[in-house]
């Protein structure tokens, strides 16, 4: 082997390590369950929330007063980080590509002031009640033909329930659960 070609193989393998090097840092970051707050780890999620649309609305599916009541806010972090990309949750959070979504459950639709919704979604009306929410969170474009929200929606009721119970809980005076 010609010292040049030797080059090129130490360059080749060394470009192999890199690249595998970077590509478990990313998918640390992606994966991981450490950077819980901003951390884009949805690639996992994303599979999950779209694969299941056998489990979608069948005729047995529990309600979602019922759904709600036993609903895990917590294990809803990973689906939460899919939202994070556009949407911040706390208190006083930056509008990103969606709106801050502090308090939203049971606030009108469509009213934070420093926000430009789609035409569709500013003519709603009514309230984000736990019914709308489950609804738009299905299929946002099922539920709001036009909506700027980009999402494919969340398939599985129980994880949709699971995203609503830690919805609600950013707010100091989250609106009672459905009482059955
Ligand atoms: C790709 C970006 C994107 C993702 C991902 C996303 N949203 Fe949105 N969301 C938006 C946009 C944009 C709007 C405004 C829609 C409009 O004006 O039509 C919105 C609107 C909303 C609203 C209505 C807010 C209001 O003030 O009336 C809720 C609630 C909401 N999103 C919840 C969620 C949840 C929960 C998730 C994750 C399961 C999520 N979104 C994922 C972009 C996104």
């Amino acid at each position: 082997m010609s010292a040049f070609e030797l080059n090129k193989w130490i360059g080749a393998f060394l470009g192999t390590f890199l690249l595998v090097m970077v590509l478990n840092l990313l998918s640390d970051a992606l994966f991981s369950d450490h950077h819980d707050h901003n951390g884009p780890a949805f690639l996992v999620e994303v599979t999950d929330l779209v694969s299941h649309a056998g489990s979608e609305q069948t005729g047995t599916m529990e309600s979602l007063s019922s759904l709600l009541l036993t609903a895990d806010p917590n294990a809803a972090r990973k689906t939460a980080k899919i939202c994070g990309i556009c949407h911040t949750f706390k208190l006083g959070g930056a509008n990103k590509i969606g709106p801050n979504l502090w308090d939203v459950v049971g606030r009108a639709k469509a009213t934070r002031e420093d926000f430009s919704y789609s035409s569709t979604l500013a003519n709603l009306g009514g309230m984000w009640d736990y019914e709308a929410l489950d609804a738009f969170l299905t299929s946002p474009k099922t539920f709001a033909p036009g909506t700027k929200m980009v999402f494919p929606g969340i398939k599985k009721p129980e994880v949709r329930a699971n995203m609503i119970a830690y919805l609600r809980t950013f707010s100091d005076n989250p609106i009672a659960l459905p009482t059955k």
